[in-house]
């Protein structure tokens, strides 16, 4: 791409995302366009990044660079691009932090989205995406690209690769919507991470591996059968539910309403269910219905699975 005269600001805004899907731990994700981060970036004549405000509703994040998973993600854009230009960062966060909602993750995604509409020659989406991971990991304690991705290119999105990554946006179809559910209280990923077994029966391997693959096939082929069958996560999900009040019940909940399926949204304490567009906000009631039975308040979204990502916004 050529030079251009770049603006000395700019403000983007980056989506909530869903993460793992059930059935694609680490690798699926898809954006909940309803709620998101703005971070806004200007240019300053020093290198190096500095945050200048953080508001929203999570006030209480580093204001270190180094420690904060916007002010990390542009550290590696410098780094990488050996730019002699700094960043100041502004940050009002829209998503809860420790919700599974993929709040880090848009930070990091808004940070790196609004610093490139600065660079006389902006980087591609491939380039953004390994910069706003390095922040990700900050908050998790590991690389992960599920939330990064959708936040980034916007519907549901499969990254194959860590070093090189691969993305792939996956057709949904059109009649499914997303029905999202924040019970109020917090979640750290990194304890949801911790607990999580290093080894994995064989059977449940096949499993696994038998329910991405139905599921990604059902998705490109309009099948909602095999869409679905395929929506169970016999890893992950079993391993993390007791750290969510009311788990089982919600499931049942959704699937009662009419869901096709429903899990934990990233590393919980959210959950989702998809749904045909008639039955979701039954869907949605249902499970807010669980949650506030033991006392969560709660918030919730349906969301169509076709959402642009992360943009410029001023
Ligand atoms: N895939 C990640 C996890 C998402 O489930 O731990 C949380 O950021």
């Amino acid at each position: 791409m050529s030079a251009r005269a770049a603006p000395e600001r700019a403000t983007a805004f980056a989506p909530a995302s869903v993460g793992n899907v059930a059935i694609g731990f680490d690798i699926l994700g898809f954006s909940v366009e309803a709620l998101g981060d703005r971070v806004s970036v200007s240019r300053r004549a020093a290198p190096g990044v500095a945050i200048s405000a953080v508001r929203g509703v999570a006030g209480e994040l580093p204001q270190e660079p180094r420690d904060n998973t916007a002010g990390r993600a542009l550290l590696a854009m410098q780094e990488a691009l050996h730019l002699e230009f700094g960043f100041v960062l502004e940050i009002d966060k829209g998503i809860p932090l420790g919700s599974g909602l993929g709040g880090s993750a848009a930070s990091a995604v808004g940070a790196v989205v609004a610093a490139n509409a600065l660079l006389p020659t902006p980087c591609g989406k491939l380039e953004l995406l390994k910069f706003a991971m390095a922040g990700e990991a900050v908050a998790s304690g590991s690389r992960h690209v599920d939330n990064i991705a959708p936040a980034l290119f916007g519907g549901l999105v499969l990254t194959v690769g860590i070093d090189e990554p691969r993305v792939k946006q996956i057709p949904v179809p059109a009649a499914v919507r997303a029905v999202t559910v924040h019970p109020h209280m917090f979640l750290a990923t990194a304890k949801a991470r911790a607990i999580l077994s290093r080894s994995v029966e064989l059977s449940d391997f096949v499993w696994q591996t038998a329910h991405l693959a139905g599921f990604i096939s059902g998705c490109y082929t309009d099948d909602l059968d095999m869409i679905r069958a395929s929506f169970e996560d016999v890893v992950i999900e079993p391993q993390r539910q007791a750290l969510i009040p009311g788990f089982q019940e919600v499931r049942r909940a959704a699937l009662a309403a009419g869901a096709l399926g429903c899990s934990i949204s990233g590393a919980g304490p959210a959950m989702f269910a998809w749904t045909l567009e008639p039955s979701a906000p039954a869907v949605l009631a249902a499970m807010r219905r669980e949650f506030a039975a033991r006392e969560l308040a709660s918030d919730g979204w349906i969301t169509e699975l076709r959402g642009a990502g992360a943009r410029v916004i001023g």
